[in-house]
């Protein structure tokens, strides 16, 4: 079990923030002291470039940048070279599909995804389809977005090439069938890519057991720092993907006549100068949390969903869309009242939560509003924490949202 006490004294932004109730952590997350301490000493001590210099501090900035590939690969059971840095989750998935579009997509094809999708599983997708012979087909989901296995079964054919969902929506919290979707794709062939934005830093992903091919995530949503991102493929699925950025440090030569050769994965993915206080950053997050185990975190999350649940079914002025979640943020409104403003009011009650459509602009297909309010707790969250935003979501009311802009 967790000692959240003594977790929450890892987190500076809890203890300079002791009236704020943060449920926004599907944006983003609190960073704990070492990541932070990590950063500002590579700052102060450890600064030069990666991979370029001929000094004992530039070979310590390889160690400690190369080191996190080590780190994240035991984080995820894969390879260090099957780590890609990357911006951010957005930049992983916008990497993965211009790879794509040149190896298994190059002659058309389909991709199968979900309408819960955030738009960064989509619109790269999109676009892809604008400009090729590239059709996208959604699985029918369930009213929480869920794909079922007969379902999936029923939308493959052998003109699929990729299947691309998140394995946790980032609104409803539903956990894709993503092992089960892998075994599906690669049966017909098929790559299967998953957004790991909402998953990762909530459960342990083993990407040998589930077989992913392709995977994306951000590092500040699971207490990194912002502007990395990772990517993780399957080695060979990497060295035939091109890059999209070309540039210094992903080359191996070039000549004037323009013949480019480029370095092996994963270096040909990270041209010119990377985040490098981040990814070191990154590393130090990861191995908290695998301090903490990955499985303890998902089960206090897990308990402290039910229990925020179950009091928020008590409220008669509150409609929930995902009660039944085992995981994953709440998602609710006020009966009658626009999300906006009962965050508003919420905010005005210390309690930080995110509203609107997440994102996931076609996910109101599927649960009939595009408006709703996000409540996403993480592992430093508490019970007490979740009273207190019971309280004042009982205080959800037209009056009072309007009350706050007056
Ligand atoms: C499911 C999902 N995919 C993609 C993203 C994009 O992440 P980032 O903004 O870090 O690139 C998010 C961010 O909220 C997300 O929740």
């Amino acid at each position: 079990m967790l000692d959240v006490e003594k977790i929450r004294a890892d987190f500076p932004m809890i203890r300079n923030h002791p009236e704020l109730v943060y449920f926004d952590n599907g944006a983003t997350t609190f960073k704990p002291q070492a990541v932070i301490d990590a950063v500002v000493h590579f700052y102060e001590y450890g600064t030069s470039n990666v991979h370029r210099g001929d000094y004992a501090l530039s070979a310590e900035a390889d160690k400690l940048y190369d080191g996190t590939r080590d780190i994240i690969g035991e984080f995820l059971n894969c390879r260090p070279d099957e780590v890609v840095f990357t911006a951010n989750d957005t930049a992983s998935l916008n990497q993965i599909v211009y790879g794509l579009s040149r190896t298994v997509l190059k002659d058309g094809g389909t991709v199968l995804t979900t309408e819960a999708e955030h738009a960064s599983n989509l619109l790269p997708w999109y676009r892809l389809a604008e400009e090729r012979n590239v059709k996208i087909e959604y699985i029918p989901t369930d009213a929480v977005g869920l794909i079922s296995m007969d379902d999936a079964r029923k939308a493959m054919h052998d003109g699929v090439k990729v299947i691309s969902v998140a394995h946790v929506s980032n609104v409803l919290g539903t956990v894709q069938p993503v092992k089960e979707l892998a075994a599906l794709a690669h049966e017909y062939g098929a790559l299967i890519v998953v957004d790991g934005a909402q998953s990762v830093p909530h459960r342990k992903t083993d990407v040998k057991d589930l077989d992913v091919d392709l995977l994306a995530f951000s590092s500040h949503k699971m207490c990194g720092p912002d502007g990395v991102g990772v990517l993780y493929g399957k080695h060979e699925l990497l060295e035939q993907m091109d890059p999209l950025l070309l540039g210094g440090g992903m080359n191996a030569r070039f000549n004037a006549c323009g013949e480019v050769t480029l370095k092996h994965a994963p270096e040909k993915f990270e041209a010119g100068t990377p985040n490098i206080e981040g990814v070191i950053g990154l590393g130090v997050a990861a191995k908290y949390l695998m301090s903490i185990g990955m499985d303890n975190i998902e089960e206090y999350e897990r308990s402290l969903r039910a229990y925020f649940v179950s009091k928020a079914k008590e409220l008669e002025n509150i409609e929930i869309y995902n009660p039944d979640n085992e995981t994953g943020p709440l998602a609710f409104n006020g009966k009658g009242v626009f999300a906006q403003d009962a965050a508003g009011y919420l905010a005005s009650q210390g309690i930080a939560v995110r509203s609107g459509n997440h994102c996931a602009k076609i996910l109101h297909e599927i649960i009939g509003t595009d408006q709703t309010i996000r409540a996403s707790l993480y592992f430093y969250n508490t019970k007490e924490e979740a009273d207190r935003c019971i309280e004042a979501m009982k205080g959800i009311s037209i009056e009072n949202a309007i009350g706050i802009f007056f």
